[in-house]
């Protein structure tokens, strides 16, 4: 397995490859692997010839009071890991290297980007649009592999690709989970163990609501209500950031469900602010 930091070392070895007729396969992450990124790695490592993971905590997502320096990073785990799943390259580079200090491009959608974790985050998939495209042209991938726990990230890159017809195909896997429900997450890590023990109830909450809208309650704001409640007694330490339910396409909130919608949430837990999320079909 090789180690690249050079952007342009990591473009030269890609062209080659491309060159020599290989398909290139990319799962960009910021690090600290988890199984849910290996998931997304052994999806990723059936689908090309050359598989590249970047490792990178990009800082151009992070606003000014984010989590950018105690954000996790163990960069000698995540190389035996992407080792044992068959990685061929990590791209692991400097923050200097991806952004020059005059840096003046950037891309963005900004209207997907309006709710949920852009009200709160107005720089972040700003961030992300733009280290993925990079990444997309430094590496010339065919196929990228994302999770779908960062729902709103996927919907942005998916319109992103298609409205610059970049020649990639995008793959959303579904979110991974601890037995008891909490979506991994290497943000995980800041929660206390109080925290830990009662974070599942993200999940079980969201549950309970598709059980509502499906008895037949679709009026969003009754729905989000009775989140609103059931965290209020199941996540005492959690403080929501948002409780929203939206087109998952378009990522607007709507006022009732008519046919399929996204419920999502965002929970601060001390350090932590975990983020999940549902399709309801009805
Ligand atoms: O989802 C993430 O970990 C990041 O937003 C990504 C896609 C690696 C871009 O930095």
């Amino acid at each position: 397995m090789k180690i690249i930091t050079d952007p342009t070392e990591l473009q030269r070895q890609c062209l080659d490859w491309r060159k020599q007729g290989h398909t290139i396969g990319l799962v960009p992450t910021m690090g600290y692997l988890h199984h849910g990124h290996t998931s997304l790695i052994d999806r990723a490592r059936t689908e090309c010839d050359k598989l590249v993971i970047s490792v990178f905590v990009n800082p151009a997502q992070f606003g000014e009071n984010e989590d950018l320096d105690s954000y996790p990073r163990d960069f000698e785990s995540d190389r035996a890991k992407a080792e044992a799943h068959g990685v061929d390259l990590i791209f692991a580079p400097e923050p200097g290297s991806m952004y020059a200090d005059n840096h003046a491009t950037w891309v963005e959608a900004p209207r997907l980007g309006e709710h949920l974790c852009g009200t709160t985050r107005p720089i972040h998939f700003r961030g992300v649009c733009t280290v993925v495209t990079k990444l997309f042209m430094l590496t010339q991938a065919e196929v990228a592999v994302f999770g779908e726990k960062d729902w709103q990230q996927f919907a942005i890159l998916r319109r992103m690709v298609r409205d610059l017809n970049m020649p990639i195909r995008l793959i959303g896997h579904p979110i991974v989970r601890e037995e008891d429900g909490l979506a991994l997450s290497s943000r995980n890590a800041y929660l206390t163990e109080e925290e830990r023990a009662v974070a599942p109830n993200i999940r079980k909450g969201l549950l309970k609501l598709v059980d509502k809208a499906k008895g037949g309650e679709r009026d969003c704001a009754a729905l989000k209500q009775f989140l609103a409640d059931e965290y209020a007694a199941a996540l005492p330490m959690g403080e929501v950031d948002y409780i929203e339910i939206v087109d998952p396409d378009e990522i607007s909130p709507l006022r009732t469900i008519a046919r399929s919608a996204l419920a999502a949430v965002a929970v601060r837990m001390g350090k932590a602010r975990l983020i999940d999320n549902i399709l309801i079909e009805v």
